[in-house]
This record gives C-alpha cells, structure tokens and sequence, in this order.
C-alpha cells in the first residue's frame, strides 16, 4: 500500500467512524463554531472553511457571521460601520441562537480577529470557550501597505484618511479601520479618541469585567503571518506592537505595559498556559488545508 492510499483510508475512515460514534452516544458534543469575516470580505467568503470544519468535524453547527441584510452590506460595513454597533449586533445574533446556549468558539479573520476578542470581552453570554484569532490586528495597525482584495480605490481613499485625521470624531465614527489606527508617535491620541481598540484594550482604564471574560476563555490563540505583507506591523498579530515613541523597533505582548501592568489579565493567562502562539509561512491569511487541520482543527474538536 502506498503512503497516499493509506493516508486516503485514514482520512476516508475518520468522519465515518466520528459519525457512527457520535450517534451511539446519542449526544451531540461538538461545540459549535463562529466566524467573524474580515476586511472586503463578507460571511460568503468563508463558505470554503466552512465547509472544511464541517467535514472534518461531523456535526458541527458553524455560523459565519453576515453583518447586514446582503453580501453587499456586510462587504460595505467591514469599511464603514461603527465597531462598537457591529459587536452590539453580533452580540444580540448570538444570544438569540438556541444552538449556541451551551457555548461556542469564536475564530475571526484578520480585523474579525479583534472583533471577535471583543464579542469575548464584553458579551459572556453565550460563553466564548475558546478564541481564534487568524492574522488578527490585536494592538492595531500602524500602516495599510495594501489591502486584501482587489478594492483599491477604496483602500487607496482608505489609506489617506487614516494618514491625516484617523482620530477626528467623524472618521472615528465611520472608517472601521480608524476604529483600530494605532498612532506610535501619539499615544495620547490613541488612547483617548480610539472609539474601539483603546477601550477593549483598556486603554483608558481597567475595566474588571473585560478583564474577567476574557479569563474565562479556555485559550486564546493567535495565528502569525510570517510573510503578511498587508498587516503593518505583523506583530500585531500576536499581539506585539511598536514600542512607543517611535515608529521602527517593536516590541513583544510581554515586554509592553498591557502586560507587565496586566490590564487584561493576558500575563496571568499566558502564566496559566492559556495563551498560544501559531505562525503560518505565508501571506496575510494564507494557510494549507494541512496546516489548518494539524494546528487549528484541534481546538474545534
Ligand atoms: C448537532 O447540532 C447541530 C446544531 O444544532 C446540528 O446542525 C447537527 O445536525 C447536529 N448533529 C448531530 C450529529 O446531531
Ligand atoms: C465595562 O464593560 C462592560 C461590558 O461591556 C460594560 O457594561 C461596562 O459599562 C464597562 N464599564 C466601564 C466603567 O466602562
């Protein structure tokens, strides 16, 4: 037998066998599944790791979020609809899905990433279990060398705006990407015109309640690009940024205050055991079906 034919009757057997076990419990015990999109990208885009999750993981129920009434809208509102009403929303979808009561995980895609961090901070309930965080913007960005997708003349518009007056309330209030503009050379700026980012990252103050949900997560993961040429800097994405003042050295999540004073209890969750660290040798979100399946697959099972 040659190595492909076995590794075929592996992967050919496994689901089978899950089924027919799956039923002779009786119970239904996978934990479903939330999808938060990211930037361009609407909950259609995801249909293709939808469908991966559900054959390899038989049972499963995955929602991807759709974030208005059309693919159109939820492509519109991923540049130009308030964070904090999307989260709202997202929130109020959740509670209301008889299939999530017992909990779910979350995984969301690049700026989906730090959306769904704050579905975990602010709304308990249904409870988050475990977050994924796929080439998510954690401490924001600092830069937007190109965009996904072919919509350049947005992002071109796009770019511009968070260059010049990313913390007017206005541009706050309606470019989703302002709601995540971390300004190295003006902290203070972030820190108190951040509609979203300041805040979930308690910028602002300790907020014991965020703090408090997001411990309750079982894990909290975080998948690095190692070639991402979108996400600037990509230490972002595991939750390192540039070091303050400046705009060249970065630094890690444990060498910044947000961890050293512990604002969102990350320290003590990384001390827990709680915290992993992934990196995929690619561009901004892109990944092998093995590679999916050898590092995220086992956290959804
Ligand atoms: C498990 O639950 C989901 C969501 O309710 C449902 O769609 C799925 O069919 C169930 N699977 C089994 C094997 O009962
Ligand atoms: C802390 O977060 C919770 C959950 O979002 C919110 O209800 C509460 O108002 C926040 N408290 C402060 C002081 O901002």
């Amino acid at each position: 037998m040659t190595p492909s034919s076995l590794l075929h009757l592996f992967f050919g057997a496994g689901p089978l066998l899950l089924v027919i076990f799956g039923s002779a419990w009786g119970s239904n015990t996978t934990t479903p599944l939330v999808m938060w999109h990211g930037m361009g990208d609407s909950s259609v885009g995801l249909n293709g790791i939808k469908k991966m999750v559900e054959e390899d993981v038989p049972g499963i129920y995955v929602l991807s979020l759709k974030i208005g009434d059309t693919v159109i809208q939820d492509k519109e509102n991923s540049y130009f609809m308030d964070v904090n009403a999307q989260v709202a929303l997202v929130c109020n979808q959740l509670s209301q899905d008889p299939k999530l009561k017992g909990g779910y995980n979350g995984m969301g895609f690049s700026q989906g990433g730090q959306f769904m961090r704050a579905v975990a901070q602010r709304c308990p309930s249904p409870p988050m279990k475990t977050l994924i965080s796929v080439g998510g913007q954690q401490q924001g960005v600092y830069g937007l060398p190109r965009c996904p997708g072919e919509s350049s003349i947005i992002c071109n518009w796009i770019r511009k705006k968070l260059n010049s007056e990313a913390y007017s309330d206005f541009v706050q209030k309606h470019l989703v990407q302002a709601q995540y503009w971390h300004d190295p050379l003006n902290e203070d700026l972030y820190r108190t015109h951040s509609l979203f980012l300041a805040d979930i990252n308690q910028e602002r103050g300790v907020n014991e309640t965020y703090k408090k949900n997001l411990q309750s997560l079982d894990k909290f993961v975080m998948v690095k690009f190692l070639q991402d040429q979108i996400v600037d800097p990509v230490d972002t994405e595991w939750f390192g940024f540039l070091k303050p003042g400046q705009a060249k050295e970065t630094q890690t999540l444990q060498e910044s205050t947000l961890y050293t004073e512990d604002r969102l209890g990350l320290a003590e969750m990384d001390k827990a055991g709680k915290l992993v660290f992934l990196a995929s040798d690619g561009d901004h979100l892109q990944f092998t079906r093995e590679w999916f399946n050898a590092k995220l697959l086992p956290y959804l099972r």
